[in-house]
């Protein structure tokens, strides 16, 4: 019988290998590693210890739909707590992927690494649950702690020594690079420099560069087309030299632990601000305020792992018929650890310079004087009403 699993080559998902067989009862196992861009190092990790292991193994490239869902991501202005979703969007991707190559072998069984505490069992498990495979979680259902681990894997001789973690729990997709854990998780630890690989600490520098947007998709930078992922790359690289993109959390887990969490997301950070500000440009503001619930509804399911419910391609149909205006170009300066938007230009932009200005007179029927009805009537019902309260307080 055999099982696919969700392999990295770290200790949970190494211990997984013999425990499916000894307590699953699963003789064939299979490892899995998608590529949402993790570094090459994560690569090398996972083939080494397939390898000591004796695990066949399997690596799928599933950066070019992963960074697609990103951008999704940026259309709806997406953040939870703060935080851009790398992990929850790569999530349901992974699980896809692994689930497509558990099929085409033939297992019957499908197991993660993840615990019982986390976000991520839930999000693997919508995925897999859609289909008839056996479900398994060995951490979870075991109960197991780290030093349980630890101490297994020193009897069994297993591959785990090193690793590339350190003290630290990492998760590094195109998106984010997140760290937790250890000394981390008390909340009034001030988080040493070293735990940071993107980003660096701002120089004093400044930068200015510019993104083209087509219908809220970034498509240029600096005059130059890029591919998702190579852009994303990009973008990651030249705000992180600037220290852009840290976020240091107090999140809300789906099954309401806190849990303390430290982010880099360079490229998400610049992207985000960069398509906000033509929004702001382009969108009236009835569509804006409307918008905000739109896309926090959005986040909400992109942090559950659900992007794939009917609500989500709801809430799509509507960004997408507000995206149709968000073309144009954004110029961000990179100051101070900050992606700031400092020019935005669109051929959709729902503003009048000749309009607004302080120093036109009279353009298209309208002129200071229209506003004087509209600020008689402004505020009328407050006015009235705090007058009947007047002298209350005094008998
Ligand atoms: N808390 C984040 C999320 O649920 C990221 C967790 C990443 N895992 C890690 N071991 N650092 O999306
Ligand atoms: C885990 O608990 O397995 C990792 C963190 C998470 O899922 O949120």
């Amino acid at each position: 019988t055999r099982v696919a699993l969700a392999f990295s080559g770290g200790l949970d998902t190494t211990i997984c290998v013999p425990l499916l067989e000894e307590e699953y009862g699963y003789d064939d196992v299979i490892g899995v590693t998608v590529d949402v861009g993790q570094p090459a190092s994560e690569f090398a990790e996972a083939k080494e210890t397939a390898e000591a292991l004796g695990l066949e193994h399997y690596v799928v490239d599933a950066r070019a739909e992963f960074a697609q869902l990103c951008l999704e991501g940026v259309r709806a202005n997406a953040t939870y707590q703060g935080y851009p979703l790398g992990t929850a969007l790569a999530r349901p991707v992974i699980a896809s992927k692994i689930l497509e190559v558990a099929e085409e072998h033939g297992c019957t069984g499908i197991a993660h690494g993840c615990t019982g505490k986390g976000n991520d069992q839930l999000r693997f498990e919508a995925v897999w649950r859609d289909s008839d495979l056996e479900v398994i979680a060995p951490i979870r259902e075991l109960g197991l702690t780290r030093t349980w681990e630890q101490e297994y894997a020193a009897e069994k001789g297993l591959p785990v020594e090193g690793g590339n973690e350190g003290d630290w729990s990492i998760d590094t997709n195109l998106w984010s690079r997140s760290v937790e854990g250890d000394k981390l998780e008390d909340p009034s630890y001030v988080p040493p420099e070293d735990i940071y690989e993107w980003t660096q600490e701002p120089t004093g520098e400044t930068e200015l560069i510019e993104i083209e947007f087509e219908e809220g998709y970034p498509v240029a930078v600096d005059g130059e087309a890029m591919d998702p992922v190579a852009l994303i790359e990009h973008l990651n690289e030249v705000a992180g030299a600037h220290g852009v993109g840290r976020t240091d959390v107090m999140e809300d887990r789906m099954l309401g632990l806190k849990v303390r969490e430290n982010y880099e997301h360079p490229a998400a950070t610049t992207l985000l601000n960069a398509h906000e500000s033509l929004e702001g440009l382009v969108l009236t503001q009835e569509e804006r305020q409307f918008k905000q619930q739109v896309d926090q509804q959005w986040a909400q399911k992109g942090y559950e792992g659900l992007v794939d419910a009917p609500l989500v391609s709801a809430l799509e149909g509507f960004i997408a018929e507000t995206q149709k205006r968000v073309t144009g170009t954004v110029t961000i300066k990179f100051e101070g650890g900050q992606a700031r938007p400092v020019a935005r230009d669109s051929e959709y932009a729902a503003y009048s310079a000749a309009h607004a200005s302080f120093d036109t007179e009279t353009v298209g029927k309208i002129d200071q004087e229209d506003a004087t009805g509209v600020a008689k009537y402004h505020g009328f019902q407050r006015r009235l009403a705090n007058k009947s309260l007047e002298g209350e307080g005094e008998s």
